[in-house]
């Protein structure tokens, strides 16, 4: 069956038409598209969690991620062929929420297996490649199931009531079709705050600014047609790095140079800039930045139940990368060491043009598993940056809105 559904390509969809399908199709036409959606998903991710090496495959924690995408995947195909009325539509949403609790904690559990791999066996650079590539997809495709099941259920499982945000009437699903960016900035600043506050007892000020091309001027406010929680999941993490490197740059001040954030509307992308002075980040440093695990901060320990670190795991940007090219944006940094650093979250102003980015499984994808990592043919200066690994406690960081994000 495996087999049989990884020969597919997943579809991948737009915002547009997850809102037109939202506002248009029954219950009955979304569980056509999921029997079969989903599996393929689930089949082109576990082909690849199938290539990883052998002895992580061997780790307890990635055997449980594993047996989790078996037995969802078994739960799913059941409904295959089952006649479709009442009864199954009822069965398939409780299906799929059952699922969605299941693999909950997926992402730390796996980051668990690495953590295995790495205290009892040497990993070579190939296979710390292999493990690099495989978690950006294996996250994406998380990502883009829990996107399925969420609009599924939030639509027709009678759950609209826990949608996030203050007008729940005006989501579709957990899409906003005026999502209001400053407000969830906002939101994110302000959470983010009170951690820093809590940790170092004063944080930086916020300042918005706002600017569009003229053409698009409508009556100030840039919105956006969007999922808010990954917007809030992408601001908040931003909001936590940027923070801390402006509370540690200037630890003998007791004035801090406050975080800008300007939104900018063009006809292509809408773009968030967010501008720290925080000291910035030497050029060797960063190319390790989007590496998971990579983190500067001490390791949270078990007894830092009460005080919750502004960071920690190095999952923050890799993460929020994902979120935002998730829908073909993208997640860049550039940093000038000894003042600040820039982070831009760059997302597509079209609804129609916002589609799905997924890994798909094929024959170049498994090559890439198998290939060496090319030997250098530049004379280079070997960069010596120590990569702390994270603690083998991960434990989630329990974000305001996770419950809808399917976040992470
Ligand atoms: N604005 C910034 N200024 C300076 N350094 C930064 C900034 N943003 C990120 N960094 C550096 O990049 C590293 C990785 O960031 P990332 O958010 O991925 O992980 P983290 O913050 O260490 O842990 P967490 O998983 O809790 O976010 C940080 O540890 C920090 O050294
Ligand atoms: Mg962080």
């Amino acid at each position: 069956m495996l087999d049989f559904y990884s020969q597919f390509n997943p579809s991948p969809l737009s915002i547009k038409k997850f809102i037109d399908f939202g506002l248009n199709a029954s219950e009955q036409k979304s569980f056509i598209f999921l029997r079969k959606e989903l599996p393929v998903r689930l089949a082109n991710i576990m082909k690849e969690i199938a290539l990883l090496p052998e002895n992580l495959l061997r780790m307890p924690s990635v055997v449980a991620v594993n047996d989790w995408y078996i037995r969802s995947f078994q739960e799913i195909i059941e409904f295959e062929k089952k006649e479709i009325n009442h009864d199954t539509l009822n069965y398939f949403c409780d299906s799929l929420v059952k699922i969605r609790n299941r693999h909950a904690d997926v992402v730390e559990t796996m980051a668990q297996g690495v953590l295995e791999l790495k205290e009892s066996h040497d990993v070579d650079h190939q296979t710390e490649h292999s493990i690099q590539y495989f978690l950006d997809r294996f996250y994406m495709s998380r990502i883009s199931i829990r996107m399925l099941i969420n609009q599924h259920t939030l639509l027709f499982g009678g759950q609209l009531e826990n949608a996030p945000g203050p007008n729940q009437s005006k989501y579709i699903g957990c899409i906003d079709p005026q999502c209001d960016i400053v407000s969830v900035i906002k939101d994110a600043y302000e959470n983010a705050r009170f951690l820093c506050d809590q940790y170092y007892l004063a944080s930086p000020d916020l300042i918005i600014n706002q600017s569009q091309h003229n053409e698009l001027q409508q009556e100030g406010r840039i919105n956006i047609v969007y999922v808010p929680s990954h917007l809030y999941h992408m601001l908040f993490e931003l909001f936590k790095n940027a923070m801390r490197a402006v509370m540690e740059y200037h630890v003998s001040n007791d004035k801090y140079p406050p975080i800008t954030v300007t939104i900018a509307k063009g006809k292509e992308d809408i773009s968030l800039k967010m501008s720290d002075r925080g000291g910035g980040i030497a050029r060797s440093t960063t190319e390790h930045l989007f590496k998971y695990m990579y983190s500067t901060a001490p390791q949270p320990s078990k007894s830092d139940a009460h005080t919750v670190p502004l960071a920690g795991y190095g999952y923050g940007l890799p993460i929020s990368r994902l979120y935002a090219r998730y829908f073909h944006g993208d997640l860049v940094l550039m940093s000038c060491e000894g003042d600040g650093t820039d982070a831009v979250i760059y997302l597509k102003a079209l609804s129609n043009e916002a589609n799905e980015l997924l890994p798909i499984f094929n024959k170049t994808t498994s090559k890439f598993y198998r290939t060496m990592v090319q030997t250098g043919d530049w004379s280079n200066q070997a960069a010596n940056v120590s990569q702390r690994t994270i603690s083998t406690h991960y434990k989630k960081h329990q974000l305001p809105q996770e419950s809808m994000t399917g976040a992470i």
